[in-house]
């Protein structure tokens, strides 16, 4: 079933979930969302599925995206070099932060480069609740469309391998959630986020994604392609690239896969 254009009521978004997409099952939302950006639909558009067959994570590796999630794609069409696209991964991850913080009052926070945690009670674990994937396709030098990939696990209950690490805001709540306020909300911060970013570029967005770090003034391990580097998470720099201060001196990593090391507070 698809519904062309249909607005979320209550919706007041300028730029982002103008049009949405909604199926029942695709393959990856991704993958219906590069297709429609390549056929030129607008900013903003965003795909949303129930149920995803073969949802996509960073790095190659599979997303698991049942009923009871929202697994939903947004075009988006900044005017960024290819280098720049992390700062678009922040935005995302900003919004469903804040989202979540401000509905459920749950303590949310940011795990460089791409999760969003959070915690129920203070002192607990803070557990992977959502994973952002942005994917661009660049030419001479400009960046021709982004689709940035949000997976909020909402009323899904988490496999058994994934329980020590992730979370579903139903398990961290306790209750059955409304995903279509979650998904308005999400997309109405994103747009803020988002506008507010093309105004004014990184400096607010960068300082707020600072505050809600689960990584900076913690020790980590990060898992490069090529490297491992191990030490202390100094800052975040305005192209999204996490500073580690190592035993060799001062690193500046773009991707890898973060274990932090010491507790979160
Ligand atoms: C990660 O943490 O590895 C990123 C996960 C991103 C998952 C979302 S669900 C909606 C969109 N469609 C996909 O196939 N992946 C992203």
């Amino acid at each position: 079933m698809k519904k062309v254009g249909k607005r979320i009521s209550g919706r007041s978004s300028q730029i982002i979930g103008r049009k949405i997409f909604r199926y029942k099952r695709v393959n990856s939302t991704q993958d219906k969302a590069k297709k429609f950006a390549k056929k030129g639909l607008a900013e903003g558009t965003a795909i949303i599925a129930e149920i995803q067959t073969q949802g996509k994570g960073r790095l190659g590796r599979r997303w698991v995206s049942p009923k009871g999630g929202i697994w939903v794609s947004i075009i988006l069409r900044p005017e960024i070099t290819s280098m720049e696209t992390p700062k678009i991964t922040m935005i995302g991850g900003l919004a469903v932060a804040k989202a979540i913080a401000e509905l459920f009052r749950l303590e949310a926070k940011l795990k460089w480069p791409n999760d969003v945690l959070v915690r129920t009670i203070p002192g607990s674990e803070f557990k992977k609740v959502c994973g952002v994937l942005t994917e661009a396709l660049s030419g001479a030098g400009r960046v021709n469309y982004v689709i940035t990939g949000l997976g909020i696990n909402v009323n899904n209950r988490m496999p058994p391998g994934l329980r020590d690490t992730a979370v579903s805001l139903k398990e961290a709540t306790g209750s059955n959630l409304s995903r279509q306020k979650l998904l308005r909300r999400v997309l109405e911060k994103f747009d803020k986020y988002y506008l507010d970013f093309k105004k004014l570029g990184m400096g607010p967005i960068l300082k707020e994604c600072k505050r809600i770090s689960a990584v900076l003034d913690r020790e980590v391990k990060i898992e490069c392609v090529d490297e491992v580097i191990e030490g202390k998470a100094l800052d975040i720099d305005e192209y999204g690239a996490l500073i580690v201060e190592t035993d060799e001196g001062r690193k500046r990593v773009v991707a890898g896969d973060v274990t932090i090391l010491s507790k979160i507070l």
